[in-house]
């Protein structure tokens, strides 16, 4: 991974909505040959699902779109800020509480808003937390995560 771009996105439990972010944006990546040039990853601001898979919801709605999620929940720690190179939260809540974390201003300007990037739903600037939400909820989720993530790879390349 070293001399890699490194990207951890971010949510509350890392059981629905950044590893879902971490799945659709590595798919991008591997379809755009980019392997070399980017490192993935997701935690969560919140530990209670630490070492679970992602919520069997998100990874029935993701397989239904040929995303195999595999990640392990972790809980995001003060190392991510320094290592990552950019740190993707889902919603403001996440943003808040990585900003509380930041222990530098270079630190704190690495954190950005998935929902900055959303394209094509003018009714959404964050990924809604779909975890008491029906079908739906995780359907908007991967909508919104495969049209963010284009827009912000575009970016990046
Ligand atoms: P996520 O969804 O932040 O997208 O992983 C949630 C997962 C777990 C909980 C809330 C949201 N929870 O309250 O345990």
């Amino acid at each position: 991974m070293k001399g890699k771009y490194k990207i951890l996105f971010v949510c509350l439990g890392n059981i629905c909505r950044s590893p879902a972010a971490q799945g659709v944006m590595q798919r991008l990546i591997d379809e755009r040959g980019l392997n070399e040039r980017f490192y993935l990853d997701s935690a969560g601001t919140y530990g209670g699902h630490a070492g679970e898979l992602p919520d069997r919801r998100m990874r029935v709605h993701a397989q239904r779109r040929g995303y195999e999620l595999t990640h392990r929940s972790r809980r995001v720690t003060g190392r991510d800020l320094e290592d990552f190179d950019l740190i993707v939260a889902m919603d403001a809540s996440n943003r808040y509480n990585l900003q509380e974390m930041a222990a530098t201003v270079d630190e704190s300007r690495k954190i950005i808003m998935m929902g900055d990037y959303i394209r094509h739903y003018p009714h959404y600037d964050y990924i809604p937390d779909p975890y008491y939400e029906g079908a739906e909820g995780f359907e908007l989720v991967l909508n919104l995560l495969e049209d963010a993530c284009a827009a912000l790879l575009d970016e990046l390349v």
